[in-house]
């Protein structure tokens, strides 16, 4: 390159050619003449750039999640488990109320199945920088960062886009990682194919219309076309009482509370459904209580304890219903004192 080269340069990008060529010295190979070829080295060096995530060297790490004994199959967990070893790439949405294991199942699935899982759970603050992956400063040096979604499809994991209803449309930049095709990072000009076996799950409390009722703040009306990438959708349900009580019964021996627990919360479901209350008990608020009990060892003081976020009147009538479903349950008297 020469010194014509440099001042037309500068003159296009407004810059002071003294400036530019100090700081060409050290490619300075002769009179107004200056060596910027990009070497292999250059290149090897942002290849090991880009290769290289900021925290731990991603192949070392091992992300097939550990399996738990307390899960308990039932629902939709069989197709799940089948959409995962078919290889095939489809993306699948789940969607239903909170706490009944949309999480967990897709979670466990990946641990029967000895697949890699990768979880990222959106926000309305989730960007293209969260995703895809962007520039760090890492030892005072700008390096390439793989998002989550660049990790899982050159891995060929599992990727859940937990919660994708609190997305804004900044979620958009995954089109193409939905149709399969990968992703080309503009950024550092390179494109990431999908390697076998990636696939993508989402799940929501919605199906990505919005919370008329206002129960799930926060979610968002998601993109008709973005929703049109997932093939199939899949709506789960609260388990049975029969299996509720089994999962309830890995966590607390005592048979009897357990089956009460899901008696009562299948009750407060139907009155739920029926619109004469206005809160549900999750499998995971069930599960709280049964944990709540193995600390105090006293079943009223665990089941207030884990009802006490619900207002008032309906902390008093998942109180009466339990006083129904069990006959030797004392009522908590209220302790506050009246003036
Ligand atoms: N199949 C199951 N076997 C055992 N426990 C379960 C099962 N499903 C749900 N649970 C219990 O319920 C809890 C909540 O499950 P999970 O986090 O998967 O819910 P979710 O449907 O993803 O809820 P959210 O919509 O709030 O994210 C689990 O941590 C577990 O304690
Ligand atoms: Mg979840």
């Amino acid at each position: 390159m020469t010194a014509a080269d440099i001042r037309a340069w500068c003159a296009m990008n407004g810059c002071n050619y003294q400036t530019v060529t100090n700081k060409l010295t050290e490619y300075k190979v002769g009179r107004g003449k200056w060596n910027l070829e990009v070497t292999k080295e250059t290149v090897e060096e942002l290849e090991t750039t880009y290769n290289g995530p900021a925290a731990l060297p991603a192949v070392e790490q091992n992300l097939i999640p550990d399996k738990d004994d307390t899960f308990v199959q039932f629902g939709n967990f069989t197709d799940i488990k089948k959409i995962i070893k078919s290889g095939l790439f489809y993306p699948t949405f789940v969607t239903g109320l909170s706490g009944n294991g949309k999480t967990f199942s897709i979670e466990q699935a990946c641990a029967q199945l000895g697949r890699e899982l990768i979880r990222v759970n959106i926000t309305v603050e989730t960007d293209e920088d969260d995703l895809i992956g962007g520039f760090r400063l890492v030892n005072g040096e700008t390096v390439w960062h793989n998002g989550p979604v660049i990790e899982a499809l050159q891995r060929g994991a599992v990727l859940l886009l937990d919660e994708i209803d609190l997305a804004s449309n900044k979620i958009l930049c995954l089109q193409s990682v939905l149709e399969g095709k990968g992703v080309f990072l503009k950024k550092i000009g390179k494109f990431v194919a999908p390697t076998d076996g990636f696939q993508v799950f989402a799940t929501a409390n919605t199906k990505g219309k919005g919370s008329e009722d206002g129960r799930f703040i926060g979610t968002n009306v998601l993109n008709e076309a973005f929703l049109e990438r997932f093939p199939v959708t899949f709506e789960q349900e609260y388990p049975t009482t029969a299996i509720e009580q089994r999962i309830l019964n890995k966590i607390c021996k005592d048979e009897e509370f357990c089956k009460r627990l899901a008696d009562w919360a299948d009750i407060i479901r139907k009155t739920f459904y029926d619109g004469g209350i206005e809160e549900i008990i999750s499998t995971r608020r069930l599960v709280h209580i049964v944990k709540a009990y193995s600390i105090f060892n006293d079943k009223a003081k665990a089941i207030q304890v884990c009802v006490n976020r619900f207002d008032d009147e309906t902390k008093q009538a998942f109180l009466e219903l339990y006083d129904k479903v069990d006959a030797d349950f004392v009522m908590p008297v209220d302790e506050t004192p009246t003036l």
